[in-house]
């Protein structure tokens, strides 16, 4: 464990952003808040690997693989190769490059439901654009939707139609402030594997409905039945399913949940794992629900942009070339497994719950411990022993044994300082870090 932890050049920057940079960050996953507060790295100088090192010059495992869109390593060699490659031939030219054609038909080789596509440069963009075609193909406005699916008034609009604070649906804390209220009802969300409840969304909105929008799954299998059942239920209403996999894809399967549990939407949004770090994100779907695109305004500068092109085709192919699938699955379960053997050697209770390429430590903790603070502790623990990241443990093709085996060192220790403090009722004492806070959550499992 280095004593000479310090962040203070990355506090130094923070408060400068909030300075220039409403809201300090470009993404509310990255606020300060959202780890340990005060000794979680907030900036950092470069990646490369499983590890990147910050701007107070320490070496850190990183778990969160950027928020999950990096799947192959940071800087990972072969896709950097495709992008410097592309870079010389120009990034964006005046008209279009057929790299766009040749990336389609990959999608099409991988995601079942995939016969046409549409560009964009993010996950939340291209879930904005899968809303627009599903209401311009069927010509009905409401959205009914699980899960998270970005920044856009579409979706955001859906918090008028809750209490804010009420932590029941996705933005618990985050008020739709901008959005225009004139779209309050357009996106109703409803909860993960409750049908009757998509039933009764159905019956109150007869004839409206142009499309469900879900996370297949998130860090746990469906009930079965359930996602054949909300297709069903999609089709004999006249509406489209979509399926936003944007976090969930790649990883378990390169061709999505919708292939791990056979159920294929008329839609997929794809972002994140595609290009491994480079901006880029899509909408794949059947000709059915796709080709009247052609008649709407959907449309933008950056959307033909060979960077990311050439990343996703590099990106993808390298993920098949190294059997991505069965390798994320070994070293998720290998992860795991030291993790879990981690904690139990600390006498604490919990263990890795989840899909095997995305395990999350889950603890079983006393009646009346604060859980908030627990993992607030647990996430400074693990910063002090260069370890980053919150209790997700879903590794990259570039997660090394060792980087596991100093993980699972760090995660004993951390346990070890948790169990003291639970047991002497000294947590607080040793929480040098703010409570972290949670500014939203996902509807989905
Ligand atoms: C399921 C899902 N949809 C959409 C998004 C938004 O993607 P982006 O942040 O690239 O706009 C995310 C991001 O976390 C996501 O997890």
């Amino acid at each position: 464990m280095s004593d000479n932890h310090s962040v203070a050049k990355s506090l130094e920057l923070y408060e400068r952003a909030g300075e220039r940079i409403p809201g300090w960050v470009q993404l509310i996953s990255r606020r300060a808040e959202r780890f340990a507060r005060g000794v979680s790295p907030l900036y950092i100088e470069r990646s490369k690997g499983a590890r990147f090192v910050d701007v107070d010059g320490k070496e850190y495992i990183d778990w969160t693989r950027a928020l999950g869109a990096i799947i192959l390593g940071y800087a990972d060699p072969v896709v950097d190769a495709a992008v410097k490659e592309q870079i010389d031939k120009g990034s964006l030219h005046s008209m279009n490059s057929g790299l766009e054609i040749e990336l389609a038909d990959e999608l099409a080789d991988t995601i079942p439901s995939c016969e046409m596509v549409r560009y964009t440069k993010g996950g939340g963009e291209a879930c904005a654009v899968a809303a627009r075609l599903a209401r311009g193909t069927t010509d009905r406005d409401i959205i009914l939707f699980c899960g998270y699916h970005g920044w856009h008034d579409w979706y955001q609009s859906a918090n008028y139609l809750v209490d804010p604070d009420s932590g029941e649906y996705p933005f618990a804390g985050i008020e739709p402030i901008g959005v225009p209220r004139a779209l309050a009802g357009t996106a109703v969300p409803f909860s993960y594997g409750d049908l009757d409840m998509l039933g009764r969304l159905f019956s109150e909105h007869q004839g409206q409905v142009a499309a469900i929008m879900m996370e297949p799954a998130r860090s746990e299998p469906p009930e079965p039945g359930y996602l054949e059942g909300v297709k069903e239920m999609a089709h004999r209403n006249g509406a489209l399913l979509i399926f936003d996999e944007v976090s969930c894809g790649w990883r378990e399967s390169l061709g999505g949940m919708q292939k791990v549990f056979n159920v294929i939407p008329d839609m997929t949004v794809v972002a994140k794992g595609i290009s491994n770090g480079y901006p880029m994100g899509a909408v794949v779907g059947s000709r059915e629900a796709m080709e009247e695109g052609r008649l709407m305004f959907v449309s933008s500068s950056y959307w033909s942009d060979n960077v990311g092109l050439a990343a996703s085709l590099a990106c993808i192919r390298e993920l098949k070339r190294r059997h991505s699938e069965t390798v994320l699955k070994e070293k998720g379960i290998a992860t795991a497994k030291a993790v879990d053997a981690a904690v139990a050697s600390s006498g604490l209770s919990g263990a890795c719950q989840g899909f095997p390429t995305t395990p999350g430590l889950v603890f079983d903790l006393p009646e009346g411990a604060d859980a908030a603070k627990v993992q607030t502790l647990f996430i400074q623990e693990m910063a002090k022993r260069g370890v980053h990241g919150y209790t997700g443990f879903g590794p990259t093709h570039a997660t090394t044994d060792e980087d596991i085996a100093i993980t699972a060192d760090a995660v004993e220790a951390t346990c070890r300082v948790i169990k003291e403090g639970l047991e002497n009722d000294s947590i607080d004492d040793l929480l040098t870090a703010d409570t972290r806070s949670e500014p939203f959550r996902r509807i989905v499992r």
